[in-house]
């Protein structure tokens, strides 16, 4: 039997069968607004409130203030858990500090480059348990070519799961858009891909695979609420 760590989620631990593989790499993708933060947020979130796991969650794409009003909104409340578990690494902010990510070299102490985000991760937070990257679009602007990307998404997720720790990455896709990744590499990086929809008619969030485990088929409806997202199944 392999061992599952739970997000948090009710219904989603059970389109899961438990949870996420642990030591696994997982993908939440979706288009713009979906929910992708907050699927993601909540994994880390939980881990340290309901499971007392040590937690980081490392934003690329919103700094961390309004990371903590968007998911206020929703009943998570990141001031109110304990600090030493949940870690929040902001580097959206310090990404705005760059002149151009295109122009540093592969060298430098970028801490989007891959390598060193690997390094700083298991220098800082080499004890947690869970890690979000919100999202790994950004990872890919350092990168020459996708090839390069792919070997380097490849090496830090393997990287991840020597660790033991049990990750969630997200990546966007364009509105309307049956692919389930950005870049097309991600997904086949990745153990798990969840992807999410948003209509007029509603949320809906599809598992597309998960090694090792089986889960539920199919699409599964969910919604974002003022207390945190249900996924009704
Ligand atoms: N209190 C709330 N009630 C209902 N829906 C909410 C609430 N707060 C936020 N939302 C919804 O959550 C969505 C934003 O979630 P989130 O930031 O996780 O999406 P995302 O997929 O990460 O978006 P992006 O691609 O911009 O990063 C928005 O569509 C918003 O309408
Ligand atoms: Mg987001």
């Amino acid at each position: 039997m392999v061992e599952k760590v739970p997000t948090g989620i009710e219904g989603y631990d059970k389109v899961l069968k438990g949870g996420f593989v642990k030591s696994s790499v997982n993908l939440i993708s979706g288009s713009s607004g979906t929910g992708k933060t907050l699927f993601a947020l909540s994994f880390a979130y939980y881990g340290a409130l309901k499971f007392n796991e040590k937690s980081v969650f490392i934003s690329l794409e919103e700094p961390k203030d309004r990371v903590i009003v968007n998911c206020g909104s929703v009943g998570l409340d990141l001031n109110a858990v304990d600090q030493n578990l949940f870690k929040f690494h902001d580097l959206a902010s310090e990404r705005g500090s760059f002149s151009s990510e295109s122009e540093l070299s592969p060298s430098s102490k970028n801490p989007i480059i891959m390598d060193n985000l690997l390094k700083y991760i298991r220098l800082y937070f080499g004890d947690c348990k869970r890690i979000v990257v919100d999202g790994v679009v950004p990872l890919n602007l350092v990168c020459r070519d996708l090839k390069e990307f792919r070997s380097n998404l490849f090496r830090f997720s393997m990287g991840l799961r020597k660790s033991g720790i049990t990750c969630v990455f997200t990546t966007e896709v364009p509105f309307n858009s049956n692919d389930t990744s950005r870049f097309g590499i991600e997904d086949f990086v990745a153990d798990s891909v969840t992807k999410l929809n948003a209509t007029d008619k509603g949320h809906q969030l599809r598992v597309h695979k998960m090694r090792g485990s089986d889960f539920v088929r199919g699409n599964v409806d969910y919604s974002i609420t003022t207390q945190g997202i249900k996924v009704m199944f």
